[in-house]
Parts: C-alpha cells; structure tokens; sequence
C-alpha cells in the first residue's frame, strides 16, 4: 500500500519504518526540515534499538522516504497516518495545535478514499472532529479512524512488529478491512485485531496508560510506607505477584513515572473527566503521588547532607525516562537534577544515550562524564535514576575507591541491601530500611 506518516518521532518514525519493512511504500513527511534532512543523509535522531539498521535497508529499496513536502506524501497515499506530538496544555488536556495543522495542510491533497489514522494519542471525540473539520474543508465524507499506538520507547520495534494487539476505532467495515490487511503481517501469531469505535478506542489508549500509572503509583506510595514500618516493598511485590489476580507487570517501586506519555495522558484523562463535570479522583491521585515521588530521591540526599546541597559532590546514573531509549521528556532525573542545582550541588551524570538531549537543556551547569565509573571520582554519594544495564553489575570495589564517601541513593532497587551493607556501603534503596555501610 501506499502510505504516509505525519509526524516522524518517536512514533511516526518506528511506524513507518515498520510499515515500510513489511512491503509497504511509505513517504514520512515532517515540519522539522533539520529532522528531514538527517534522515535523508541515514542519520537516526532518536536512540531506539535495531531502528537504524531498519531505516536504512527500507531507504535503500526505495520503500521508505522522507520529505517536507505535504503534497508529495499524501496526494498518492491511500493511508495518512498522523502521528505529531499531543503535548499538555497549561490545564493538563491535550493540546491538539499540530494535530488541527496538519488537517488544514493535508486537506487539499487527500485522495477521495484515503484513510486517515490517528496514531497520535488523542482525546475521545478528536476522529468525529476530523471528520467535520474534513467534510467542512473537503466538502466530501472522508474516512477517519482511530489506531492508537501502544509500543513502548526502548522496545519499539519488536512492540510495533510484534503487538499483544491492534486496536482500531472505525465508522465502516471497509475501513477495518483496510487496516486488518495492513496488520496482517504483524498478526500472524493470532494475536488479535479489535475493531470498535472510534470513541472506544481513542479511550483504550488512555485507560491503558492510566491504569499502568495507577500501578505505578500505588506501588510506590505502599513502598514509602514499606519503609516507615521496616517491610520490604521486594518481598510484598513478590507475595502479590504471585496471586494470579494481581501478577507481576509494573509492580516495581521507583522515582516515579516519566516520558511523553505517561504523565500527559493521565492528566489528558483527567481533564476529559472535569469537562463532563467529573471529580477524576483516582487520577489526580496518581498524578500527585507522581510528582511527590519524583522528588524522593533528592529529599534523601538533601536530608543525608543536614539540608545543606551547596558545594556537595554528588553522581547521577541515568538521565533518560527509561533503559534503552534517549529520550527525557518528563524524565525523573530531570526533577532530581533541578533540585540538586536549586541547593547549589555540583552535579556530574552519565547516561549512555541521553547525554546530548540533557546537555541542550544545562550546558555547563552540569559535569558530564563519559563513562559511569568516571562519574564518580571524588563523589560524595551516587544516585540511581534509570535502570540501564550498564548498572547492574558494576565493580563495587572500583566504585568505593572512587568515591570520596560510599553512599548510593538507588532509585531503582539494583542491588540487594545486604550485600551492599558487606561491601561498606551507605545503600538507600526505595521501599526498604537504608544500610550503613560498616
Ligand atoms: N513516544 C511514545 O512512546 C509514544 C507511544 C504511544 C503513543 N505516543 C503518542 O504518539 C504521538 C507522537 O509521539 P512522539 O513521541 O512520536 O512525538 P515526537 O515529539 O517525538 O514527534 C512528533 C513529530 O511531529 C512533528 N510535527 C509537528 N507538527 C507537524 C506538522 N504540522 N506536520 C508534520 N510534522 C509535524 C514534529 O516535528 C515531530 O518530529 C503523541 O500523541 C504520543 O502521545 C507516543
């Protein structure tokens, strides 16, 4: 098939590539010119694993392209998948400015039978409205459909070739048919295909996102207490886990939860909820434990130190959101560092892939080191932010020798407490008693 994707991120990017691996002729069309012509020359501008090797067997078939030119990308495509940034607005609902462009722009240009894709997460009501801004625009109905993607940064790929499920929201059975056939490839495992509303599907992704926060901030707020009461939140999540009802998906404890999805959809939700005159309780809860816990971490070292940052040494391991992705949108390590400049701190940190991304935020205000061990000469304690690999087995010796006190804050729950008690070491882990290092 013919296809084109608005919006080459994160999202626009996997999905056409993918698309393009399974056959397909697929012309990715962005705003971002510098973005265009990077991915022209073969550069990739975000870190997602097996992605550049992807990108460049589809350019060189010809299968897949990129341009800036909206005329050239839709007026042959039979599918127009949108896939720009949804981003929050001051009150917390989804800010759909890009989205309403990118109608305006491609209007003209539409094929008659072209269907057109929400992959973007939208709110509830954003295809019956496209539909109307397109009737109005086209002067002809225009199919619409709802396709909310559910891959997950880091795991991209696999996620997009490989879904749990495809989720479709359609008014027709032929436009069903239409998508069933694009996803047949990446179904063949019997994983299934779920046809429903528009309304219904553009729900899913968002009380998807929801309840994956709510477990995120349930365990972490029973981790806090775990602490206060000298139980172990490890030992509870596996005395949980494994009651069948429960299981064990998203039940770690940590620095509270970040990227570009997670916390604007709970809070896009809420502000649906409010519009209809709802109290989204639930959700503001999970919002605010969020927040709270994103500054965890930083409490204890700032507690750890009397309340006095100024001057102190301190190590960050991890900058993005999450492993194998560079991306920091709404990272916690961002919080963590914002509090630690706030008391004057001298802040050195290491990432393996989101380096570049934090220095165009802090430039000079932060030391960044080349490798996780450098970043620890001389310091005063480590904090533990995301949990990539790298980490898991580090030379602990070579760590305490580096260090001008043996103290780790682990965000992440690495380590076990007691081996790290054996080694010397000061350990403060979440939803656990902290260690002193003999
Ligand atoms: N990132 C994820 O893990 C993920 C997962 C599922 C769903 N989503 C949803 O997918 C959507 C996109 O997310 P993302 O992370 O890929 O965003 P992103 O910010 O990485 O990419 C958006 C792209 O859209 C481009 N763009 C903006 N306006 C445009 C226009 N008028 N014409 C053409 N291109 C335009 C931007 O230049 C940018 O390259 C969001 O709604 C998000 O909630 C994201």
């Amino acid at each position: 098939m013919r296809i084109a994707v608005v919006g080459t991120g994160y999202v626009g990017l996997v999905t056409g590539t993918c698309l393009a691996d399974s056959g397909n002729r697929v012309t990715c069309l962005d705003i971002n010119a510098d973005k265009i012509a990077r991915l022209q020359k073969g550069e990739i501008p975000i870190y997602e694993p097996g992605l550049q090797g992807l990108v460049a067997r589809n350019t060189a078939v010809g299968r897949l392209v990129f341009t800036t030119d909206t005329v050239a990308a839709i007026g042959s495509a039979e599918i127009v998948f949108l896939a720009v940034g949804t981003p929050p607005s001051a009150d917390g609902a989804a800010d759909l400015s890009a989205l309403w462009k990118v109608i305006d722009s491609i209007a003209a240009h539409l094929d008659p039978l072209a269907v057109i894709v929400t992959k973007s997460t939208v709110p509830v009501g954003t295809c019956a409205g496209i539909e109307k801004r397109l009737l109005v625009l086209t002067g002809r109905a225009c199919r619409v459909a709802s396709n909310p993607e559910v891959l997950k940064e880091g795991a991209a790929i696999e996620d997009f070739q490989k879904p749990d499920r495809v989720v479709v929201g359609v008014r027709s059975a032929d436009v069903a048919d239409v998508l069933r056939n694009l996803y047949a490839p990446f179904l063949r495992t019997e994983n299934p295909f779920l046809v429903m509303s528009p309304e219904s599907s553009e729900m899913t992704k968002y009380v998807a996102n929801a309840l994956l926060a709510t477990k995120i901030s349930f365990m972490n707020e029973v981790a806090n207490l775990c602490e206060r009461m000298e139980a172990d939140i490890d030992d509870v999540r596996r005395g949980i886990g494994h009651d069948s009802r429960i299981g064990f998906a998203f039940l770690f404890p940590g620095v509270g939860y970040g990227g570009s999805c997670f916390p604007k959809d709970v809070q896009a939700l809420a502000a649906m909820a409010r519009d209809k005159g709802l109290v989204p309780r639930m959700l503001n809860a999970v919002h605010e434990t969020n927040i709270l816990q994103k500054h965890i971490l930083g409490q204890k070292i700032a507690a750890s130190f009397g309340g006095h940052l100024a001057g102190r040494k301190i190590a960050i391991w991890g900058l993005a959101f999450k492993p194998r992705t560079d991306d920091i949108r709404d990272a916690p390590a961002i919080d963590l560092i914002e509090q630690l400049l706030a008391g004057a701190a001298q802040v050195t940190v290491y990432d393996p892939e989101a380096m570049a991304n934090v220095r165009a935020i802090y430039g000079n205000r932060l030391i960044y080191s080349t490798c996780a061990m450098d970043a620890l000469n001389g310091a005063e304690c480590l904090a533990i932010v995301t949990e990539w690999g790298d980490f898991h087995h580090p030379d602990f010796d070579d760590m305490a020798r580096r260090m001008a006190a043996p103290v780790i804050f682990d965000g992440r729950n690495l380590y076990s407490p007691a081996d790290m008690h054996a080694r010397g070491f000061t350990y403060h882990s979440i939803g656990k008693s902290p260690v002193i290092g003999s």
